[in-house]
């Protein structure tokens, strides 16, 4: 049995709490250690684990040997520097940076320090994600032409740092890396021709909370990520998110909702290219374009649910850890994930469409 990976995590807010059960829990991990500027963020560490006094002292615990990166986002470059400079693995949280240039000096630090190093984003093991990929994949939509990736959240819950840009605040570096993300590797090889992007502060002063971002990929697909932190709702105690995936191709169309996905393929047995429909009366009178198609051509088909869960991203980073450190999220992934970031901001500053790829 091989020695478990000993971890040290900077950072124990809501996330730092995360990662301290999921790794605890976990067989082949033992947290050794937390580190926090804010010391009342300590009071709660379990026994057994450290209280480190200051991230230098975590940096400098012979024990570790891969240090957890869960502060606030604007701090990943410097907490990357110090751990690389310790000789210290890391992981560090989503987003990996503020922007391409602190990564790439990130990546130069790491390169230069020779430690292992990558990105949580282990939201492409998200099952809703997974099964529109495993759809996807499995050809049988035909020619896909639209892909939706949508979250709304009800009733406007962003506070603290999250509301102020120099501490990489706002939904596009929140919740918007994870879209992106999942929608450029869920097709690793097509490039983004090019971007266009409304970015809006509907109820902050300072940073996004909604947004739609159209992505006209190479291979034919346009994506479309639509994300807003302030969709009313009156029903609080039963949801508080909507999650929606559409996936639309000549030969069928997919629907799921919710993380953990319900929905359905409804496909046609044959192309339903030029067919002989009929006129179709309805309501408003005549339609052309709405009739029903001719029987017998429209099935359903179930989903090809995904059971992939978050704890996968560990069992597969102990293995390329212990391994040949081929992570499964690649430095330079997460580098083309900020940059269409960038693009994206870009876009929505000027109005217009920004070539990317
Ligand atoms: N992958 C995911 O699904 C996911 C989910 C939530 C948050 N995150 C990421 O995790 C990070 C933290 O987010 P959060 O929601 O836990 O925020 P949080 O505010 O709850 O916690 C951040 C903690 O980091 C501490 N901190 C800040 N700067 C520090 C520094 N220089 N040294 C030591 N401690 C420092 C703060 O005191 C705080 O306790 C962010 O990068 C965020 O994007 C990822």
């Amino acid at each position: 049995m091989a020695d478990d990976i000993k971890v040290a995590i900077i950072g124990h807010g809501f996330m730092g709490h995360e990662h301290e059960k999921m790794l605890t829990a976990l067989d082949g991990y033992q947290v050794v250690g937390i580190a926090d500027r804010d010391p009342v963020q300590l009071e709660d560490v379990k026994e057994g684990i450290k209280r480190y006094a200051s991230n230098e002292e975590a940096f400098a615990d012979p024990d570790v040997d891969v240090v957890l990166i869960v502060a606030n986002n604007n701090q990943h470059h410097d907490l990357v520097l110090q751990a690389a400079a310790a000789g210290k693995d890391i992981v560090c949280e989503k987003p990996v940076a503020m922007n391409v240039e602190e990564l790439d000096d990130m990546a130069r630090a790491v390169d230069e320090a020779g430690v292992k190093f990558t990105v949580h984003h282990q939201r492409r093991l998200d099952p809703d994600y997974r099964t529109m990929k495993e759809v996807y994949d499995s050809g049988t939509l035909g020619d896909v032409f639209t892909v939706q990736n949508k979250l709304y959240g009800f009733n406007g819950n962003m506070h603290d740092w999250h509301v102020y840009i120099s501490e990489g605040g706002g939904m596009l570096f929140d919740w918007g890396v994870h879209l992106l993300d999942q929608m450029l590797y869920m097709f690793p090889d097509a490039k983004v021709t090019s971007v266009f992007a409304d970015l809006r502060n509907v109820i902050n002063f300072e940073v996004d909370d909604y947004f739609k971002i159209l992505l006209r990929f190479d291979n034919g697909v346009t994506g479309e990520v639509e994300l807003g932190t302030y969709f009313l709702a009156d029903k609080m105690d039963q949801k508080w998110f909507e999650r929606h995936w559409f996936m639309g191709g000549n030969k069928g169309s997919a629907y799921v909702d919710g993380f953990f996905p319900e929905g359905k393929i409804v496909r046609t047995s044959e192309l339903l290219a030029n067919v002989g429909g009929k006129r179709t009366m309805t309501a408003a009178g005549p339609t052309r374009s709405f009739g029903p198609p001719p029987e017998g051509r429209i099935v359903t088909e179930e989903l090809p649910v995904a059971t992939t869960k978050h704890e996968d991203y560990w069992t597969a980073y102990a293995e390329a850890y212990r391994g040949d450190g081929d992570f499964d999220v690649k430095i330079p992934q997460t580098r083309r994930v900020l940059a269409l970031m960038e693009a994206v901001r870009e876009s929505a500053r000027t109005g217009k469409s920004v070539d990317f790829e």
